[in-house]
């Protein structure tokens, strides 16, 4: 069986995770490095373990989770089809079975917004997990006069996680937003999309989904 631990230590992974690193930061976007793969794998298992689904199936959820944005070292564009296609042959590689690996791609080929859809639990988790990976920490810029609307308003999330409650079948995302920064409607304005598939991925796995911005329900 293919674990997470032998994806983290597979060297071929090792290096087009550096690399997705170091060409993502010649433009400057925000950070897509080793934590960011980290959460989104750490989080991905927690939902739907939370919810109570089987381990296999939230380890693969922590594995495409760890390798979702893999594409990004053929290209920013479409990374998540690239992506799911990069996933496959090295999965292939390692030997898991054919029904694993085409739901560790499926989710890997639909966490993007534009294209995205919470087509199975394991997709449905990683992107929740991806999503509310908002945090200032991520924005790489240093000169706020360069930001864009979408490194302003990471840069203004001071904090950012996701709760599931498998009894009341709710994940929430919570978030505090330094409004001095960037204010509620200018999160909403870039936002919205990804929180509209959030919800989405949430009624997929039987849950509503809720967005509470400083402490103020929103959704
Ligand atoms: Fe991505
Ligand atoms: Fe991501």
């Amino acid at each position: 069986m293919v674990r997470l631990e032998d994806v983290q230590h597979n060297p071929e992974v090792e290096v087009l995770m550096k690399k997705v690193h170091e060409y993502l930061a010649t433009m400057l976007a925000i950070t897509h490095d080793e934590e960011h793969a980290h959460h989104v794998a750490k989080l991905s298992y927690r939902i739907l373990k939370m919810l109570d689904y089987p381990e296999r199936e939230a380890e693969l959820a922590a594995i495409a989770g760890y390798m979702h944005d893999i594409g990004n070292v053929v290209n920013r564009y479409e990374h998540g089809r690239s992506g799911a296609l990069i996933a496959f042959h090295l999965l292939m590689r390692m030997g898991m079975p054919a029904e694993e690996i085409a739901t560790v791609i499926a989710a890997i080929g639909n966490h993007e917004e534009r294209s995205g859809f919470a087509v199975s639990n394991v997709a449905a988790a990683v992107i929740l997990a991806d999503k509310s990976n908002v945090h200032y920490t991520r924005v790489r810029k240093e000169d706020e006069a360069t930001f864009t609307t979408r490194d302003r308003v990471n840069y203004a999330a001071r904090e950012s996680f996701l709760t599931a409650d498998p009894e009341k079948r709710e994940i929430v995302m919570n978030l505090e937003i330094d409004t001095s920064i960037c204010s509620v409607m200018e999160y909403f304005e870039i936002f919205m999309v990804k929180m509209l598939l959030c919800r989405r991925a949430a009624n997929f796995l039987n849950c509503r989904f809720g967005l509470v911005i400083n402490g103020n329900h929103m959704l």
